[in-house]
Order: structure tokens, then C-alpha cells, then sequence
């Protein structure tokens, strides 16, 4: 859509509820060899790894030991700052432990956790107000797809996202289409873009011009290394959040290195 400016693509692997620490630290080390053997340009495709939060101190020790420039995130935070939430995790505990990015909105959290557009907005909202950039999830189901088209709900998610965030904060979007999601059945690249573009529209209208210049955009729900180089060729999909191949270290790396296929 706006042709002079560049916007790094961001890889990202949402581990969901896989890995223990040791494990993390095992397939951290994995990646960062094989993506140094590989001379990986990380200005090409910005990597980060979002593990559960038991693995995040591990996997910080060893970015800052080794100097690794992969980025950490989180899957979930509270909306609230402290206090009486057994079980929860504060936004400022994840800013301590050097995390930037954090999920919000994921549909398992919005479906399996009932996580409404209120809930989302203010978690959002205590992730930028701590620093770290939020990726805001939205998408469809299959029935919203039926009943509204594709755009219709991820656009509403989005808006209702949006109206927390304090202004000029940067965050990141991520199209997930429910239906696509470990299913196997990606969207195809020709409806990633129709939506992606509808949610660029919506950041020009909600945040500016500016903000909808350099938003990444990303394209989640069974990606993998067949299908992202279609993905990335698509002009208002900035990268992709993939969850179960971004547990293969080899796949994960060929989604990662896309721009050795892209133009296959
Ligand atoms: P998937 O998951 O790549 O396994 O479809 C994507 C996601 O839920 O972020």
C-alpha cells in the first residue's frame, strides 16, 4: 500500500503450552546456530519466540549470555498491575525478565479462556504502558466468515483494541483466522491480504498514517514452509505467527529464511 516504506517482516513462533525450560534453552541454541550457520540477515525477518512463562527466564539468560538477536515475548499478561490474582503475571514482571512482545487476544484466549474485546483492550493497553509492544490477535470463525465475510470481525476486534492504546505506542497485528488455526487449512494468500489491507485501512483511520506505515501486520494460522513465501509476497502481510511448525527447528528456519523461496 505506501511503496517507500520498509517494514522489517517479524517471524514468530507462539510455542503455546510446549517446551519446559530445558527444552527452550535446547531449541534456542538450535535456532540460533542454524540461522548464524545460514548467515541469516536479521534485518530480512526479525525472529522472536514467545515460550510459556515458566521458560522465559531461561531463554533470557541465554539471548544476554550469548548476545543473541532474537526477540522474547509473551503469550498472555494480566490487565491488572498487582495484587490479588492468583495465577496471573504483571506486565511489569515480563518488562523485568527483557520481554518486548506480548500475545493478546489469541483466540484460544478469547474462546477457551472467554476473554472479551474489553479484556484484550486493557491488556493491551498495561503491555504498552509498560514499554513492551502488544500483538494483537483478531480473527474470525468459520460462522463469522459466513455470516459477515472475513474483514468484518477482525476489523471490530482491532477497533476495540485500538481505543485503549495509549497514542503513538507502536504495536503489531496478527490476521488469524480461527478456522485456519493448527487446522491445516491456511487461508489463502489472496484473503490474508484482503483482510491485512482492511486492517492497515483501519490503523490509517484509528492511529494515522504514520502508525499504518510502519504496523506490521502479520498472517497467522498453519503456516508453514510451503506456504509463507505466497504469504510474504502479499504487499500489507508483514510476517507471519506460527504455532506448530515454529516448534520444528529446522521448519521454523526455512518459514524464517522465506526469502530464499519467495520468489519461487
Ligand atoms: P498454527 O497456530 O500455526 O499451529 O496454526 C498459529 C497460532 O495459533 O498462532
Amino acid at each position: 500500500m505506501n511503496a517507500t516504506v520498509t517494514r522489517t517482516p517479524l517471524i514468530a513462533g507462539n510455542w503455546k503450552m510446549n517446551f519446559d525450560h530445558l527444552q527452550a534453552i535446547a531449541f534456542v541454541q538450535k535456532l540460533a546456530w542454524g540461522l548464524k550457520d545460514a548467515k541469516h540477515d536479521f534485518s530480512d525477518a526479525e525472529v522472536a519466540v514467545f515460550p510459556p512463562f515458566t521458560d522465559l527466564r531461561s531463554v533470557q539468560t541465554l539471548l544476554a549470555a550469548d548476545r543473541l538477536s532474537l526477540s522474547l515475548g509473551a503469550q498472555d499478561v494480566s490487565q491488572h498491575q498487582s495484587g490479588a490474582f492468583t495465577g496471573d503475571i504483571s506486565a511489569a514482571m515480563l518488562t523485568k525478565l527483557d520481554v518486548q512482545y506480548v500475545i493478546v487476544g489469541h483466540s484460544e484466549r478469547r474462546h477457551g479462556h472467554g476473554e472479551s474485546n474489553d479484556v484484550v483492550a486493557a491488556k493491551a493497553a498495561a503491555i504498552s504502558q509498560t514499554g513492551m509492544v502488544p500483538v494483537i490477535c483478531v480473527g474470525e470463525t468459520a460462522a463469522d466468515l459466513e455470516e459477515h465475510g472475513a474483514a468484518a470481525v477482525p476489523v471490530a476486534q482491532l477497533r476495540a483494541a485500538l481505543a485503549t492504546l495509549p497514542a503513538g505506542s507502536p504495536f503489531v497485528v496478527a490476521y488469524e483466522p480461527v478456522w485456519a488455526i493448527g487446522s491445516g487449512q491456511a487461508a489463502t494468500p489472496e484473503q490474508a491480504q484482503s483482510v491485512a489491507q482492511a486492517l492497515r485501512e483501519t490503523i490509517i483511520e484509528v492511529s494515522g498514517e504514520d502508525a499504518a506505515a510502519t504496523t506490521r501486520v502479520l498472517y497467522g494460522g498453519s503456516v508453514t514452509s510451503e506456504n509463507i513465501a505466497a504469504f510474504m509476497r502479499q504487499s500489507d502481510v508483514d510476517g507471519a505467527l506460527v504455532g506448530g511448525a515454529s516448534l520444528k527447528v529446522d521448519e521454523f528456519q526455512r518459514i524464517i529464511r522465506f526469502r530464499q523461496h519467495v520468489g519461487a
